[in-house]
């Protein structure tokens, strides 16, 4: 399985280059004033269980303007002899705690293998800020979750503005090399979704796929970017189901929503088919429903379109089709609702996409739908298109047919906005009713 994956990636790119991080870090402080510091603190670990901590995730601004990925760490950014400086406070060598905890880069390690100017020990950072903030007229600040660095930031400074209104205008537009990073997290989660349609057979649990999938990230150095949702029949109809726990019958669909991180940046793909390799007619038909209306979202993707036109053209295909199918009983404006939210939204109730990068949920706007942002489609935005529709049978708030009942069908792919129309960064997955049936259980 690791194999037939491995063989059809194609190399994985570098890491983001020095020389890029060092030109954002000017683009960002070409945005401030010369007599303003800028702190940007890292994510805090947080604890799972007594001493067991959960992985850590790096802070993505924080990521994003040094590379920095070790726990600990905050980056100031402040004007001294004329230059801008990025120093980086870590925490500095210590044999013992390296000993339980691993190896740390210390103040050294981090000044020879990041792009910053500066480094400091965590340790001195009181002091430190107290220095650099009595000479500041304003402070832009990213918080660490109530980390110590923020009690001392508010000790010494009473306001201070949010930076990331500057920096998401950065991130929303992606350099080739993130794409290329995005490309290989869009391949590798694609074929990952492959191997799991190949192995698929009724009486295996949602679990089996899951570690076939996440199995495939990390022979490849990379894990999951949320965790994975493996829903079979009724469970596909829970929007954040992540369970993954019961048994995978026959005639029943099982929806896998599942993505990987390569050097943070993440990829999200949806795909849902037939355990037992066949849909049925019914199934057929919503999920033809929502594959129309998946495509009609990535033709929206179009340099120059509004954020609301995706969730638009995909809305009226839903609302069409189960007019058409019987579902819904009435005018299509109806159906659609003067807002988009009309009776349709009783069976596709989340937004059909965001922005993708180093947050899965990336920065840049809400969700497709679920906001009013005016933003305008560029070249070198990343997107997600997922519409979907379910059926849950459990719920009393809706009345079906018994025959849709049990049914949830979601779509996604990753979608890069260009000059020369959508490029679906996740094609390597197929999803056309022919492919599937002839991919899943054929291992
Ligand atoms: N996997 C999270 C999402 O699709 O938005
Ligand atoms: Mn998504
Ligand atoms: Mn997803």
């Amino acid at each position: 399985m690791y194999e037939r994956v491995s063989a059809v990636l194609g190399a994985r790119p570098e890491d983001v280059k020095h020389s890029e991080i060092r030109q954002r870090q000017e683009d960002l402080c070409g945005h401030l004033a010369e007599d303003s510091v800028c702190i940007i603190v890292n994510n805090p670990s947080s604890i799972r269980s007594r001493d067991v901590h959960h992985r850590h995730r790096f802070n993505s601004y924080l990521h994003y303007l040094t590379g920095w990925h070790e726990e600990g760490g905050a980056a100031i950014f402040y004007h001294k002899s004329e230059h801008w400086v990025c120093k980086l406070y870590v925490n500095p060598r210590d044999i013992k705690m390296e000993t339980w905890n691993g190896r740390r880069p210390g103040l050294e390690g981090a000044l020879s293998n990041w792009p910053v100017d500066e480094t400091s020990s965590l340790d001195d950072i009181e002091e430190d800020l107290g220095e650099i903030l009595a000479k500041a007229e304003s402070l832009h600040h990213i918080g660490g979750l109530d980390s110590e660095i923020d009690k001392i930031v508010n000790s010494k400074f009473s306001k201070y503005s949010d930076p990331r209104k500057i920096i998401d205008e950065m991130r929303v537009i992606k350099s080739n090399s993130e794409v290329e990073l995005m490309q290989y997290a869009a391949d590798l989660a694609s074929h990952a979704h492959v191997e799991a349609m190949r192995l698929c057979k009724p009486g295996m649990g949602e679990w089996h796929m899951q570690s076939i999938i996440e199995g495939c990230f990390l022979h490849h150095k990379s894990h999951w970017a949320y965790p994975s949702i493996v829903g079979c029949a009724d469970n596909a109809t829970i929007l954040h189901y992540n369970e993954n726990k019961d048994v995978m019958n026959d005639g029943e669909l099982v929806l896998i929503d599942a993505g990987c991180e390569i050097d943070g940046y993440a990829s999200d793909i949806t795909r849902t088919f037939p355990v037992n390799g066949v849909f049925t007619e019914d199934q057929k038909a919503i999920y033809e429903l929502v594959l129309k209306s998946q495509i009609a979202g990535i033709e929206a993707c179009q340099v120059g379109s509004p954020w609301s036109a995706m969730h638009r053209a995909t809305s009226e295909i839903l609302a069409q089709g189960l007019i058409d199918l019987g579902i819904l009983d009435c005018s299509f404006e109806e159906a659609l609702g003067e807002n988009l939210d009309g009776a349709f939204r009783q069976f596709f109730m989340h937004g059909t996409g965001h922005f993708l990068g180093l947050d899965v949920h990336d920065v840049g706007g809400g969700r497709q739908g679920d906001n009013e942002s005016e933003r305008t489609l560029l070249p070198g935005m990343v997107v997600t298109i997922e519409p979907g529709l379910y059926f849950g049978a459990w719920r009393d708030d809706i009345s079906i047919d018994a025959r849709w009942a049990g049914i949830g069908i979601r779509i996604e792919d990753d979608i890069l906005v260009t000059e020369n129309g959508p490029v679906v960064l996740t094609a390597a997955c197929p999803k056309s009713i022919d492919e599937i049936e002839s991919i899943v259980g054929s291992a």
